[in-house]
């Protein structure tokens, strides 16, 4: 995790690599760091906190140096304190080093070094993999970059880098292996940063560095990029960014959050915007197009995630097996890696993932490849990791996604793999025609009714203000609807930290009917689809022990208004659409709990937005 930003130019290095750190705290935000670097003069400035603590130290000068290099945390090795931030000097304090990602053999390395009597102030890998560097460097009187080469040859682990030596000031060296580095040119100026939103109103060129590549970066010369394997020179691609400037600003809300809800109806309308071709009743999507006969041929399905991306895949287990009659399994990425689990060539593996950067995610997507599996990733952020990854894929477009809490990619994920369903549902002929046009029709009724069911704000509002002191909350719900119920569980716990546990209905009398009394908030999604009168019944159960019933229902429902105690209406719509609708409220009621509890909404505790370690 963590975020790396470097520049080296003609503007302040300071103001940039700061306002670029702020944009990279998504990533992780338990520490902060900046070194500035100008005529011979290092000034370096690390923090525990966040990027607002680092700007709070400068007593610097911050308008002369051009050269400057800045990391935001999340602690691996070591914790959160102002020693373990980056960067990290080298023994010599010639070095200095901003890293992401971990070095896994990094006590063997450091035992090793110190056995050549180097000395270590932090707990951190990154400060064995500095004097790495400059341990080869000195050795071998080598130049940075060739010892950048040859100490990452050592290496076993994850890393994008960037390295600094005070001697050579017009330089910086960069390399990447597993964690995600952009460099962006402008006119005499580069940028250097784990994704491209730190640079995007300076510069429209970027470069993504591939696994096994370094760049030497000098002053107002070309750029060189090289192996890391064999120091050869490789060739780039300058890739034109399309993102804008207030695509990743809140422009007017208060979080980020709030404004990746709001923003639903659109993304799902970019979801399926030319791929949805309504008035001829056909689905066009390239990735499924060109491996038709690999879906259609598959004998099972295997969805690969975390997390909400998780959830968005149990969603759509239920469509694709309903549809497609393809045997579906949902596996939790970190598990499946783990347990050997049997994978075959007629495997067909879709890995769901907002970042495309989820270490788990993708270490599952080399064991199904190992395994001889055709791989489809379902990625947000174009040209990331698992993008790259996967034999094919199909992008959410949701746009950035920054609060650290996933909404707008779970609702762009369900969408796309919806898509996903109905054409492999039409080629292989397990669906009807008059089914495939009407459920085409209502996904493109849905930013309509994402903007209807938005309009339950105030609802969720004051039923956030009267259960803020709730410290458990049941969420349940039936089929496609219960998935919707861990989510919205997982909503709550992690930006307000209220214990919330999400369940399938029916299952609550299997135990966690006991916990139910006067104090237990139940949310319950209640549409008035699929197994209806099964969750009355299950609200019943609930009230008997007086338990306190907020549901989500179809609007004009009377049956559940007449139980619950309170009710959030979303329009009408098919079930298998409906967790479209029936999220956005559970979204809502978290943002509300959180905001009222004075919790931090975009950058909960402890988390961090791509999390790129196993
Ligand atoms: C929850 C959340 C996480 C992510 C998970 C997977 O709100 O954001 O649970 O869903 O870490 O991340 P991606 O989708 O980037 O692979």
């Amino acid at each position: 995790m963590c975020g790396i930003v470097g520049y080296m130019g003609f503007r302040p290095a300071a103001a940039v690599v700061l306002n670029g750190l702020q944009r990279l705290e998504y990533r992780g935000y338990d520490s902060a760091g900046l070194a500035l670097f100008e005529d011979g003069k290092l000034e370096l400035y690390k923090t525990q906190g966040k990027v607002a603590d680092l700007r709070q130290l400068s007593s610097f000068d911050t308008t002369t140096q051009t050269i400057g290099i800045g990391h935001t945390r999340w602690a691996t090795h070591g914790v959160p304190s102002d020693s373990n931030a980056h960067p990290h000097k080298s023994n010599s304090g010639e070095l200095l080093l901003i890293h992401n990602g971990i070095i896994e053999n990094y006590d063997a390395l450091k035992q090793l070094l110190i056995s050549k009597g180097y000395v270590f102030h932090s707990d951190t890998d990154t400060e064995v993999l500095v004097n790495l560097i400059e341990d080869v460097q000195k050795s071998h009187n080598y130049k940075l970059g060739k010892a950048v080469q040859v100490a990452l040859g050592q290496v076993i682990g994850a890393y994008a880098i960037t390295v600094l030596d005070i001697k050579k000031p017009n330089e910086l060296v960069v390399a990447k292996l597993g964690s995600p580095l952009a460099i962006g040119v402008g006119e005499n100026e580069y940028f250097i940063a784990s994704d491209a939103s730190p640079f995007v109103e300076f510069t429209k060129q970027a470069i993504y560095l591939k696994d096994h590549q370094m760049a030497i970066l000098r002053r107002e010369k070309p750029i060189v990029l090289r192996s890391l394997k064999d120091d050869n020179k490789a060739d780039y691609y300058l890739q034109e960014l399309s993102l804008d400037l207030e695509q990743i600003e809140k422009g007017g809300y208060d979080h980020f959050m709030l404004k990746e809800i709001y923003e639903q109806a659109h993304a799902i309308k970019d979801t399926y915007r030319g791929r949805l071709l309504g008035e001829e009743s056909l689905i066009k999507m390239a990735g499924i197009e060109e491996h038709l006969e690999k879906f259609l041929n598959a004998k099972r399905i295997i969805i690969v995630a975390c997390g909400t991306s998780w959830h968005a895949g149990l969603v759509a287990e239920y469509i694709l097996e309903d549809l497609v009659r393809i045997p579906v399994e949902v596996e939790y990425a970190s598990e499946f890696k783990y347990r050997n689990p049997i994978i075959t060539e007629r495997d067909v593996v879709i890995a769901i993932s907002q970042s495309g950067e989820t270490a788990d995610t993708l270490a599952a997507i080399n064991l199904a490849k190992e395994h001889g599996a055709f791989v489809f990733g379902v990625c947000n952020v174009v040209g990331s990791t698992i993008s790259r990854a996967t034999h094919a894929g199909a992008y959410t477009h949701a746009g950035p996604e920054i609060g650290v809490a996933s909404t707008k990619a779970f609702t762009t994920q369900i969408t796309v793999l919806t898509l996903m369903a109905l054409r492999l549902a039409q080629a292989k002929g397990s669906i009807s025609k008059e089914e495939f046009k009407s459920i085409i029709a209502e996904l493109e009724l849905m930013p309509q009714k994402v903007e209807v069911a938005l309009l339950q704000n105030k609802t969720t509002l004051e039923i956030a203000k009267r259960y803020q002191t709730a410290t458990n909350c049941l969420y349940l719900g039936r089929g496609v609807n219960f998935p919707v119920a861990l989510e919205g569980a997982l909503k709550l716990k992690e930006i307000s930290y209220i214990h919330a546990e999400g369940y399938p209905a029916a299952e609550m009398k299997h135990g966690p009917i006991a916990l139910i009394d006067e104090n237990m908030p139940v949310i319950v999604v209640a549409i008035n689809k699929g197994h209806y009168d099964k969750v009355v019944s299950n609200i019943q159960e609930i009230k008997s022990r007086k338990g306190k019933i907020i549901a989500v229902v179809t609007e004009g429902d009377q049956t559940v208004k007449a139980l619950a105690d309170h009710v959030i209406e979303i329009p009408e719509t098919l079930e298998c659409l409906s967790p479209l609708l029936t999220t956005i409220p559970l979204q809502l009621l978290s943002y509300h709990m959180a905001v009222i509890l004075n919790k931090n909404v975009d950058q909960p505790r402890n988390l961090a937005k791509s999390v790129t370690v196993e």
